[in-house]
């Protein structure tokens, strides 16, 4: 198999396994109506973190408190996959100035870097322009990104291989999180989902929330 298959695969049995995680938790929070179990499901996505955003600055959740987060994790070097989405991210906000010009005020992208090695906050600036200007990146320290994956149950770890030039690919969990302006996970999106499928959807649970 090419690398490129095989990091395929490994994202896509990644995102699986992460995936039955949250339908494993949702269900459990649909069987019981009890508010212990919805307990469990927003006390088991998202956290406090404590983070460098793409212009140098120290941000903690604290400073996103009252606005709804849309929060992707991944890497600038990411040959594929965070660009898809990415895209997707951005087509979705563009839909949604249109849609539902409450929601879109209110909600702040984030992307939150799982390689801060290389995730600088001027990587991250340039990497970002391209892709919508409301997004903010955040990065830090490898410990402060191994406490942030922790609270978000992220999934990403380095390869050993690197090419020629010392560059090298981090697997890592695809997802969109959608957490309320209490940073209480709402809802999550698949990678692969279109634009205008996001943007609905975060339209409806931005409206109800
Ligand atoms: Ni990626």
């Amino acid at each position: 198999m090419s690398r490129n298959i095989k990091a395929s695969l490994t994202i896509a049995a990644l995102g699986i396994a992460a995936l039955l995680t949250l339908l494993v938790l949702e269900l459990g929070q649909r069987g019981a109506p009890d508010s212990a179990a919805e307990t469990r499901l927003t006390a088991a996505i998202g956290g406090p973190f404590t983070l460098t955003d793409q212009n140098g600055a120290r941000k903690t959740d604290q400073d996103f408190a009252g606005r709804p987060m849309l929060i992707y994790f991944g890497f600038t070097y990411c040959p594929d996959v965070c660009p898809t989405a990415l895209d997707i991210l951005g087509g979705a906000l563009e839909i949604l100035r249109d849609s539902a010009p409450d929601a879109y005020q209110a909600l702040q992208p984030v992307f939150i870097s799982v390689d801060p090695t290389r995730d600088t906050p001027p990587v991250m600036r340039d990497y970002l322009a391209y892709f919508h200007p409301r997004l903010i990146g955040l990065t830090g320290t490898q410990a402060e990104i191994d406490a942030v994956k922790r609270v978000y149950k992220i999934y990403a770890a380095r390869r050993p291989q690197e090419d020629e030039n010392g560059n090298y690919n981090v697997d890592h969990s695809s997802f969109f999180y959608l957490m309320d302006g209490d940073n209480r996970y709402l809802a999550h999106f698949d990678h692969a989902v279109t634009p205008k499928t996001l943007a609905q959807g975060l339209a409806q649970k931005l409206a109800q929330n």
